[in-house]
């Protein structure tokens, strides 16, 4: 499995315990199962990991670390939801190696924009340290990304990667130029949410979820949407969520997905080296575009970034 140009990526934030499987994610998945996920995920050479400290209400990390991590890539995150103070990020990745029963991260992301000079200071310590080995940003925009770019560099550390909101209705960080900027300057885009939290899925199957619920009005408004993904799927033979993991690998955007079943995980494997031809990409976002739906959206973390301090 390359670091750098993953094919996929399997996002653990509906891992959990029974109450937040049934109450958040509308279902619960008993371990065993995710832990064959894990296995298929390894068998199929997609076996990166995205985590952060509040993924399942906190569990998601303590279940990697007790199902094992030695075989896999570990993506995990320092979520700024205060103003920067002394070692918080070390004491934050000093837990998760504990929950990981690791001595370093694969991945590190500085999972939002506040204080950051201060915030990528502790991680470049970090890094040093050998406890990181890969810096990236998450929700994040240009400008941002390319401040964070300069700092790290100054300390001779790449830019590994960006991780933003993205799926064929939200483009917003293709249209202001950011993917275009991660590729000219080989930086890693991954997008999350890709199936916009299950809702980019077949239509026809009628399986209730918090998100549907949440978002009726707007899933009605995605029918010509779901329309152009169910052609596209049956002409590739392919399922209809894998259109949208399909659009993003075709993109150049590393899919991340929520997996908790093996299926999912072949799902995605599959998908993510399906190539659109230029024709299915424009009459997908031709479709998107006129729809125009917001449910995730790429500005949704912009709320819990805090003001710069006066210095
Ligand atoms: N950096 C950030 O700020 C940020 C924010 C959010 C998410 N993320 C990362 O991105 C990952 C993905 O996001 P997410 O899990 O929230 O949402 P998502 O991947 O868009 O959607 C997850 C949903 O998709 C369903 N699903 C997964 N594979 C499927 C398949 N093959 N067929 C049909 N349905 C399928 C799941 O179904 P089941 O309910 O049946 O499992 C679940 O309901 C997260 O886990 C996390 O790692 C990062």
């Amino acid at each position: 499995m390359n670091i750098n140009d993953p094919a996929a990526v399997i996002g653990t934030n509906a891992w959990g315990g029974k109450m937040y499987g049934k109450a958040i994610r509308g279902s619960y998945v008993e371990d065993e199962v995710i832990i064959e996920a894990m296995e298929e995920a390894k068998r199929r050479d997609i076996a990166v990991f995205d985590l952060a400290r509040d993924y399942g209400f906190g569990k998601a990390q303590k279940m990697i670390g007790h199902f094992g991590t030695s075989d896999v890539i570990i993506s995990s995150k320092y979520t700024p939801f205060t103003h920067y103070k002394k070692d918080c990020v070390r004491r934050s990745l000093l837990k998760d190696l504990d929950d990981f029963k690791r001595d370093y991260v694969d991945i590190y992301w500085l999972h939002l924009p506040t204080d950051i000079e201060e915030h990528l200071n502790e991680i470049i310590e970090l890094y040093k340290e050998g406890k990181i080995k890969n810096v990236g940003v998450s929700n994040f925009t240009l400008e941002e990304c390319e401040r964070s770019k300069a700092i790290l560099e100054a300390h001779g550390i790449p830019l590994y990667g960006v991780q933003n909101h993205y799926s064929i209705i939200c483009r917003e960080w293709e249209r202001n130029g950011l993917l275009k900027w991660c590729k000219d300057n080989g930086i890693s885009f991954w997008g999350w949410a890709v199936l916009e939290e299950g809702l980019l899925v077949d239509p026809r199957v009628r399986k209730k979820s918090p998100m549907k619920f949440t978002f009726n009005r707007k899933v009605r408004k995605l029918e010509p949407v779901y329309s152009v993904m169910i052609e596209i799927a049956s002409s590739h033979n392919i399922k209809v969520p894998q259109v949208a993991m399909a659009f993003c690998a075709s993109k150049g955007v590393v899919p991340m997905v929520g997996c908790r079943k093996p299926s999912q995980v072949n799902d995605l494997a599959d998908a993510s080296g399906i190539k659109l031809t230029e024709e299915e990409i424009r009459r997908l976002e031709k479709a998107a575009d006129s729809a125009n739906v917001k449910i995730m959206g790429a500005d949704i973390f912009r709320a819990f970034v805090l003001k710069e301090r006066k210095k």
